[in-house]
């Protein structure tokens, strides 16, 4: 982590011939929950030990010149531009939140920005929305302004609907701006209230990634929240009082089976069935019943590959192999779906030979050997590389 910041301190310096400041905001995990929190639902995330981290000063104009280490370029752009368009590349995620801040009423100053980090793009691991809170951070901090998380992270989604064009919920920076270090929190995504869920000491959480990044997943998410939408007008002629589907028992959609295409049936299914899930293996984990939390990720991967439909292969695959491995209490794709990676719930004696049986089973199937992570849920978005800045302007 610290050779990440001076690298980024010296790339900044080299960039743009001064001292940064630095700022972190972290990916997510989810134990369960999945395409619930566009519906009003719940999801039950972590932050990740892994970080996208944006380094910043500020300049005398409106300015924003933004470098990507990750990706190798630089954009330009005027905070006053009356026509900003997206570019449909990194890029657009930081000008987004820019954008929505100045809306909201923050008068940011201009600035030079370096980013860089240690998140898998495409991975699921919510990139994106490290992106855009770490950008939020930092723009806000230089600007002088009080930040609010739960109001950046609000921010940072509505940047993502209207100006990157993914109508995702706010489960992903809400994570990355208001984890607590050490536990995962179930998070009601109505009144956006979360509470500390913690997971017993001996289990270990595991990612496992597929290697397979998810091009072109954005149509597909789309239209899963469309099928959602569907589901709700069909019921809410019938059902008094509901405007999401986080309102419908699942007696209400059976009773109403037939009121809706089959296929927005089974994308309510998924949902309906996995909000009770995600409140159950809360339950679970407060009462130390990994079992149960794992038997309620096993349910979750099946709606999801079946109802659902956002899996893929290669997930699948990851599933049934963890799923075959002793010691192993649950295992399901994570994320938006169509690749990136799975997550095991797996006991902490198991979890060594577990990594080793999944690389090479996963590679022997597919030719190649997948990154597998262990995964201490961390802290949320904040400023960072003191240590780093000290041990720079030292030299
Ligand atoms: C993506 C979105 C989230 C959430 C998940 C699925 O990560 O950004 O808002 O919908 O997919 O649970």
């Amino acid at each position: 982590m610290e050779s990440i910041e001076q690298d980024l301190i010296a790339a900044f310096r080299q960039s743009f011939q001064r001292a940064p400041r630095l700022f972190r905001a972290p990916g997510r995990i989810n134990l369960i929950g999945e395409h619930t929190d566009y519906n009003d639902g719940f999801v039950m995330p972590a932050a990740l030990n892994l970080s996208i981290w944006a380094a910043i000063a500020p300049r005398p104009d409106r300015r924003l010149r933004l470098r990507s280490l990750i990706m190798d370029d630089i954009v330009e752009f005027d905070l006053d531009d009356p026509a900003a368009q997206p570019r449909g590349d990194w890029s657009d995620y930081i000008r987004g939140v820019a954008i929505f801040l100045e809306q909201a009423g923050y008068r940011l100053s201009g600035a030079d920005l370096v980013f860089d980090g240690n998140l898998p793009i495409g991975a699921g691991l919510s990139a994106s929305a490290a992106f855009e809170v770490s950008a939020g951070f930092a723009l806000l901090t230089i600007s002088g302004a009080e930040i609010d998380r739960v109001e950046l992270a609000k921010i940072c989604q509505r940047a993502e609907n209207q100006f990157v064009g993914v109508r995702c919920g706010i489960m992903d920076q809400y994570i990355s701006c208001c984890a607590v270090a050490g536990s995962a929190l179930l998070l009601d995504c109505r009144s956006l209230t979360a509470r500390k869920v913690t997971i017993d000491p001996q289990a270990r959480l595991v990612l496992c990634d597929t290697m397979v990044r998810h091009q072109l997943a954005a149509d597909e998410y789309n239209a899963r929240r469309e099928d959602c939408e569907r589901a709700v007008a069909a019921l809410s002629t019938r059902i008094a009082g509901i405007s999401a589907l986080r309102d419908v028992t699942f007696d209400q959609l059976m009773r109403y089976v037939d009121s809706m295409p089959e296929l927005v049936f089974r994308r309510a299914r998924h949902v309906v069935g996995e909000i009770d899930r995600t409140l159950r293996a809360a339950a679970a984990l407060d009462a130390g019943d990994l079992e149960e939390c794992g038997r309620l990720m096993n349910l979750s991967h099946d709606s999801l590959r079946d109802d659902y439909q956002v899996s893929c292969a290669e997930l699948d695959l990851m599933v049934d192999i963890a799923r075959s491995f002793p010691g192993v209490y649950g295992a399901r794709m994570m994320g938006g779906g169509f690749g990136g990676c799975t997550i095991n719930l797996v006991d902490g004696t198991r979890a060594e030979a577990f990594a080793q049986a999944m690389a090479e089973r996963y590679r022997t199937a597919t030719g190649v050997t997948p990154p597998i992570l262990a995964c201490v849920p961390g802290p949320g978005a904040g400023p960072a590389g003191l240590i780093g800045a000290a041990h720079v302007s030292a030299r």
